[in-house]
């Protein structure tokens, strides 16, 4: 299943704000994605397991959340929100794709690096007090390894 595009002028931001829940202790209000639709080059793209918010502004984007619920973990979903959301950015202009995440979050910091992404630098005591790595890719995102 291909993740669609949200659209935030028609649709509601509280399933954004119910999907972010089932995988932050510190859930994002609907009322804050709202918000954060305001800002230029906000997009998301929905999966029915879940989502990625990201912006993309003067030729950088940034993956601002991720989240795939619980039970629907480990079959490629994250992998396809990110490869729509960067191939969104590029198609707005953005020439580099960063995000933070915490050092300590193996399986996303294994999902980005799997996608091409490089470290580009820490931020001390990003995440309630622990550090996150800076990553960042090129734009397109590498092809896949070739495992033949
Ligand atoms: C991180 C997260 C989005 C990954 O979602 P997902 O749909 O399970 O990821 P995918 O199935 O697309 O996995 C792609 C690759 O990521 C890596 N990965 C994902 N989960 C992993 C885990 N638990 N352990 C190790 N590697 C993992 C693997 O390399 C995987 O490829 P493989 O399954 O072929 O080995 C999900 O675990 C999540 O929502 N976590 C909580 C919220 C979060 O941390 N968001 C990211 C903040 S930046």
């Amino acid at each position: 299943m291909n993740p669609r595009l949200f659209d935030h002028r028609t649709e509601d931001a509280a399933a954004l704000a119910a999907l972010h829940a089932t995988s932050f202790p510190d859930a994002w209000s609907a009322a804050s994605f709202r918000d954060l639709f305001a800002t230029p080059g906000v997009f998301a793209f929905l999966l029915p397991n879940g989502f990625i918010l990201a912006r993309a502004a003067g030729g950088e984007a940034e993956i601002l959340t991720l989240a795939v619920t619980p039970s629907a973990r480990r079959q490629g979903l994250a992998r396809a929100l990110v490869r729509a959301a960067a191939a969104h950015a590029e198609m707005l202009g953005a020439e580099t794709l960063f995000l933070e995440v915490a050092t300590h979050n193996g399986p996303a910091v294994g999902l980005y690096t799997g996608l091409g992404f490089a470290k580009a630098g820490t931020r001390k005591a990003y995440y309630a007090g622990q550090d996150a790595h800076v990553l960042k890719v090129i734009l397109p995102l590498p092809n896949p390894p070739d495992f033949a």
